[in-house]
């Protein structure tokens, strides 16, 4: 992977901040050239609405929206791209689900206690309207994925498991296609939150026969305000739209509404069209680069990174140790500092940035009586160079804050 060639598309790097540490790719990444074209090219070139009017700039949109589905079905191994909708999110689509499965009386969701809130908050909802039981399987101090711990939970109750693929400040993974097996076994479905596995390694949702997938697309290149969910094609029609409205129904009368099948039956109401077409691009740049070799990336930064604190005795790093465990995320604390104090104080002497606080998964936190940690993030476009940066960074910030 060439990342000097790779940042020249990335306009960041050659605006007046170009020499910022950008290592909060997992909350949003940057955004390359092409897809700021694509955004730019229908508000300048097709500005229409699509699927609605029959003019020559409609059809233009119309094509354009199918194209990028398209393309999304293919970048996460989907073999038809009606599985694909269009959401405004990730937790919109978790959402939808978990709002709209015809779950039976009585039924039990199981979730892990790792959950970022948009696969928490919607199952609490849902568990306080009396809809459903939430149940969660619970995690050992090593961060990792309790297989035991899950099998003794997938009791005959349970309906559906939702749970994050891969975990948004300790960067473990789930094993999907056990977790995915042992729940299909026992007549559970199965939802992953793909928020932080569909941005940085290739996904195969038929190989993995999950049931739902949901991810966000400003995480992945693309513009803010896309999500995306896919969901078995058998799945989809039994799911109640979330909105009703125009584009989602094929006839409506005074007193009832035919909606339309699958994605549009979830998409009521005009899209974010540019969003959506920069999600085409985006995806086409990503499977340009390589998936593959793009993990391999961020797990030699980690790797880097982790290796270079190793000496720095007030700073602790997030379970599990092993950096090959954590993907592309270095969550770590700082004895004496707040984790906001230690982003604060980086950006200001390094321009490095980071993120900070409890990441929307405030239990986690409460649970282990932690105020939150430091988070620091990989992608595509960060060199080696800028690693050893953000080491020197943190070893200054050690010797001089640290209690
Ligand atoms: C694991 C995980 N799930 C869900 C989300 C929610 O994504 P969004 O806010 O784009 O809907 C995030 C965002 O950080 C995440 O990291």
């Amino acid at each position: 992977m060439d990342v000097e060639r790779l940042r020249q598309d990335f306009p960041i790097y050659s605006s007046p901040d170009r020499d910022i540490i950008y290592l909060d790719s997992a909350c949003q990444s940057m955004r390359p050239r092409q897809v700021i074209d694509a955004i730019n090219e229908y508000y300048m070139e097709y500005p229409a609405c699509g699927g609605r009017s029959v003019h020559r700039l409609a059809t233009r949109v119309s094509i354009k929206i199918e194209e990028a589905r398209e393309k999304v079905a293919e970048f996460i191994g989907c073999s038809d791209p009606q599985c694909i909708v269009f959401t405004k999110n990730c937790t919109e689509g978790l959402n939808i689900v978990a709002k709209g499965y015809p779950f039976p009386k009585g039924a039990a969701v199981l979730t892990t206690d790792m959950e970022h809130n948009s696969n928490h908050v919607p199952w609490l909802q849902m568990h306080a309207e009396g809809m459903i039981k939430h149940r969660l399987v619970p995690t050992p101090p090593s961060g990792l994925f309790d297989l035991e711990a899950y099998k003794d939970a997938l009791t005959a109750d349970v309906a559906m498991v939702s749970m994050v693929h891969t975990n948004n400040v300790t960067g473990t993974t789930l094993p999907a296609k056990e977790v995915i097996e042992l729940a299909h076994d026992r007549k559970a479905v199965v939802m992953l939150d793909g928020a932080q596995s569909a941005p940085h390694r290739p996904i195969d949702v038929e190989d993995m026969d999950v049931d739902v997938f949901c991810f966000s697309v400003h995480k992945m290149l693309g513009p803010s305000g896309v999500g995306v969910l896919y969901a078995k094609k058998e799945l989809l029609p039994r799911i109640e739209p979330l909105l009703g409205g125009g584009g989602s129904v094929g006839m409506t009368d005074y007193e009832s509404v035919e909606f339309l099948p699958p994605p549009e039956r979830f998409e009521a109401g005009l899209l974010n069209y540019s969003g959506v077409i920069g999600t085409g691009a985006a995806v086409d740049y990503l499977r340009g680069v390589g998936m593959e070799e793009l993990a391999e990336h961020e797990k030699r930064l980690n790797r880097l990174v982790s290796d270079g604190v190793k000496d720095m005795e007030a700073l602790t790093v997030l379970d599990p140790q092993d950096p090959s465990l954590r993907e592309g995320l270095f969550p770590f604390n700082i004895r004496g500092m707040t984790s906001h104090d230690v982003a604060m104080i980086i950006d200001e002497i390094a321009k490095v940035q980071i993120r900070s606080g409890m990441h929307c998964m405030h239990p986690f936190f409460r649970s282990r009586k932690i105020d939150g940690c430091a988070r620091a993030s990989f992608y595509l476009y960060n060199t080696e160079q800028e690693c050893r940066k953000f080491v020197e960074a943190l070893g200054h910030i050690v010797d001089t804050f640290s209690s």
